[in-house]
């Protein structure tokens, strides 16, 4: 995500959501969130677009990263991903650049009918290849890759009306 902040299109601009501090999913508690929540929630609200990061945990999208989505779409007739564009990207030190997980975030995307980017496809494989040692994205084809899916999500986004 530090690299994709270094690669957008001139004009754009990518604000990072951490997802520390989201509780597990309560429906009970689905109508008056947790501020956490609430804050998570406007901040898509106020996003042209989305990139999403993802490891790969156990061929899946990690859990916390599932119930947030799960948050954010509720309740029903109030969820703040929709209308919104999106872009998957994620990395892994395995070979398959955590490809599993992704095409499982896509399935979840379906049922909010976002338009998600389907080319190209940011895989990083062998991860510890291209990173240096403070975490920087050293690896240009890969930089190159993350620039065009930058492109084509923020040319997306450019027709998104924002809250
Ligand atoms: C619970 C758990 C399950 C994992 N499962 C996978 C996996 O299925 N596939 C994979 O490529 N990496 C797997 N990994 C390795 C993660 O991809 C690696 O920890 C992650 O890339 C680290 O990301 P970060 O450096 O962004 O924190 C797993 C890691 C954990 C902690």
């Amino acid at each position: 995500m530090r690299a994709a902040q270094e690669l957008l299109p001139a004009g754009a601009t990518l604000d990072l959501i951490e997802l520390t501090g989201i509780p597990v999913f309560n429906q009970d508690d689905e109508a008056a969130p947790p501020a956490a929540v609430v804050e998570f929630k406007r901040r898509i609200r106020a996003a042209a677009a989305i990139l999403f990061a993802t490891p790969e945990y156990n061929y899946s999208v990690p859990g916390g990263l599932k119930n947030a989505i799960d948050w954010a779409s509720r309740p029903y007739g109030d969820n703040a991903w929709a209308g919104k564009p999106a872009a998957l990207m994620g990395a892994s030190i395995g070979n398959l650049g955590s490809a599993r997980a992704q095409y499982h975030l896509r399935q979840i995307l379906v049922a909010f009918d976002m338009a998600v980017v389907s080319q190209p496809e940011v895989m990083i494989g062998n991860a510890a290849q291209r990173f240096d040692a403070a975490g920087r994205l050293t690896d240009d084809p890969t930089r190159q890759h993350i620039q065009k899916l930058l492109e084509t999500l923020v040319k997306l986004g450019r027709n998104t009306r924002v809250a």
